[in-house]
Formats: structure tokens, sequence, C-alpha cells
């Protein structure tokens, strides 16, 4: 896509992460200059080449202060969160803390130094156990784990400061993230890793152990949760469209942004299979507390007001895309 050249230099908070590193990347090859704020307790520096990586923490507000002194950004992307449903019912402190607290130590200190662009991500955690077969933006909020309250809590004060600060906001409600870049050079890698693609992708090649399936008793077709899988390279289209779009319209908005279709985590195993040729070892487990059962999007609100229309449709080249990283050797 061509965007206008509103925000040149864009300050990318967890910019060496799975999915910032691939919007660091998007950014450079649309003429934008981004700059990374990561603590690399997740992410990786070897995959933003190039780029300015200051190494801090969004709890360090002295840390924030100086990086907002030092550089002038016209937006600000922020991907630095964590993001484990299961961890977060087990250690609900540290999602509170990183992801609101970090998250208001950000927005303090872009409103000290006048910075009123904001991309966040968000995402289908905010919704809870789905009411319709679909969700749309209009879904009652009602998480069901601490990581989606936290994500819910940073929506809810950007339109705080939307009406208090004319601070504008876009906030991106991923629903299941996938794929990789298609050079095949970076993409997803996380230590433990708890996502099902990679878990499959690393059974099937025998780098990992076998796959666990949480749960065959949901009220599902097969009994297996349905999610909705979205390519990276999707997700950070959309974040390109929100920087032009936040030009023209002021206040807080929210898009999901998602296929469309679910698919189960047994059909999931099964693409796999198509895709590599090669068995998925796999047993059944019990449930993870704190999936709801079925996650698909309506993103038709995305589609109309930011011009977004995914490319990766189809399963099948989703994990083909994230197959290509995985067969790759690892930092
Ligand atoms: N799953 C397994 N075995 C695994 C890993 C996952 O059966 O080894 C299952 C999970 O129980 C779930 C599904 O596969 O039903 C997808 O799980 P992921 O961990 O890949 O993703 P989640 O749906 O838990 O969460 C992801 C993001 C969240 C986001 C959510 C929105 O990590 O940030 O999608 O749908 F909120």
């Amino acid at each position: 896509m061509t965007v206008s050249g509103c925000c040149s230099n864009v300050l990318v908070c967890g910019g060496a992460g799975y999915i910032g590193s691939h919007m660091v990347r998007a950014l450079v090859e649309h003429g934008y200059v981004p700059i990374i704020f990561d603590n690399l307790s997740t992410g990786h520096a070897e995959s933003v080449g190039d780029v300015d990586l200051v190494r801090g923490d969004l709890l360090d507000r002295q840390a924030l202060r100086r990086l907002f002194a030092e550089h002038s950004f016209d937006a600000v992307m922020h991907f630095s969160a964590k993001s484990l449903v299961g961890e977060s019912m087990t250690d609900p402190g540290i999602y509170f803390v990183n992801n609101v607290v970090g998250t208001i130590n950000l927005l303090e200190a872009m409103r000290e130094a006048g910075v009123s662009r904001l991309v966040f991500s968000s995402s289908a955690a905010v919704f809870g156990n789905p009411l319709t077969a679909r969700i749309a933006e209009d879904h009652p909020r009602q998480p069901v784990n601490p990581y989606g309250r936290s994500k819910l809590m940073i929506e809810q004060a950007l339109r705080d400061y939307a009406n208090a600060y004319g601070m504008r906001s876009v906030s991106l409600r991923y629903f299941n993230a996938a794929g990789a870049d298609e050079a095949g050079d970076i993409g997803e890698s996380h230590k433990p890793e708890t996502h099902l693609i990679p878990n499959v992708l690393r059974a099937a090649l025998g780098t990992g152990p076998e796959l666990k399936i949480f749960g065959d008793d949901y009220d599902t077709p097969d009994g297996t949760c349905v999610r909705d899988y979205i390519h990276v390279a999707d997700l950070c289209d959309a974040h390109l469209r929100a920087l032009s779009y936040m030009q023209l319209k002021p206040g807080a908005h929210a898009f999901n942004l998602g296929n469309g279709n679910g698919f189960s985590v047994k059909q999931v195993v099964e693409a796999a299979w198509r895709v590599t040729g090669r068995d998925v070892p796999h047993s059944m487990a019990p449930r993870r507390p704190g999936d709801p059962a079925w996650l698909v999007a309506d993103s038709t609100l995305a589609e109309r007001e930011l011009g977004w229309k995914p490319s990766f449709t189809d399963i099948d080249a989703i994990i083909d895309s994230a197959w290509r990283w995985h067969q790759k050797p690892r930092y």
C-alpha cells in the first residue's frame, strides 16, 4: 500500500519482538524512520538489522523521558506487552504492571513531549467469550483473563486521553497473529514457546516436544478451540493504514483484525500435515485456563475505515509462511 508521508519518525515500543520486528521492516520499506525501544525480555536484537534500538523498559520513567527528550517522534506504535493468556491467569500482577502501568508511563511521556498519535496493539482477548459467531467492534467487552483485561483498560484510558488531551489513537485488536516475513529471516520465536502454530511446526520438525492439544471437550464442531489466524504482514499493513487514518480522524478508535474464518486446533494440525508433509505428533491434554472456545473476527469496520483487507486468507498459506521460517537455523 502507499501511505501519506504523515509521520516520518515513528517510535516502535517492542520493535524487537515478533510483530514489532515485522513492523519495523515494513516501516523502513515505506519510507518511515523507526526507532525501537525494547527491553529485549522476549525480543531479539538480531531481528531489527541496523535500525536504531534503544534498550529500555516502559516501567523506567526516566528512560522514557530521556528517549522523548533525545528524539522527535511523529507517532508511536506500541507492541511491548506480556501476551500469554495462560500466564496471565497464574501471574496477573505482571500483566497489570507491564501492560497497564507501562503503557500509562508511555502515554504520560508522550503527553509531556507533545506526541499525540499512537497505534496500540490490542487483542481479541478484550471480548471474552463471544456471543456471536463473528466478533464485531460493538460486541460486549467482557474479558475472561487478566491479559484481556489489561488491554481493555488501556483502550478505555485511550478514550479518556482523547477526550481530555486530544490524543489520537487506533487500537488494533489482533486475533491470532501467525506467519513470518516473506524473506523468511524473521519470524515467531518465543522462549518458552506457547503458541499453537510454532508448537505444531516444532513438533513436526522434531525440534520441540509433541503437541499437547489443550481440551477437546469445547462446544465446537470437533471439540477443540477455534481461532482466527491472521498473517503478521496483514497486521503490519493495518498499522501503516492506522498512521494515515489518525491524520484525518481525531479521537480513540478500535478495529478488529482477523480473517473472519475460524480454524480449530485439530484443523491447524491437519493443515500443518498438508503443508509440511510430516506427521505432527500430538496428544490430548486438559483445557488451558482462560481460553475462550471460539474467537473469530468480523473485520468489516477495518475494511471500511482503513481500506484494509487481509491478503493471506488461506490457513495453509499462513502455515506455509511460518514453516519456511521454522526450517531455518535460529538465533
Ligand atoms: N493450543 C494448544 N496447544 C499448544 C498451544 C496452543 O492446544 O501447545 C491451543 C490453545 O489452547 C488455544 C489455541 O491453541 O485454544 C491457540 O492458542 P495460542 O496460544 O496460539 O493463542 P491464544 O488464542 O491463546 O492467544 C493469542 C495471543 C493473544 C491473543 C489471542 C486472541 O497470544 O495475545 O490470541 O485470540 F489475545
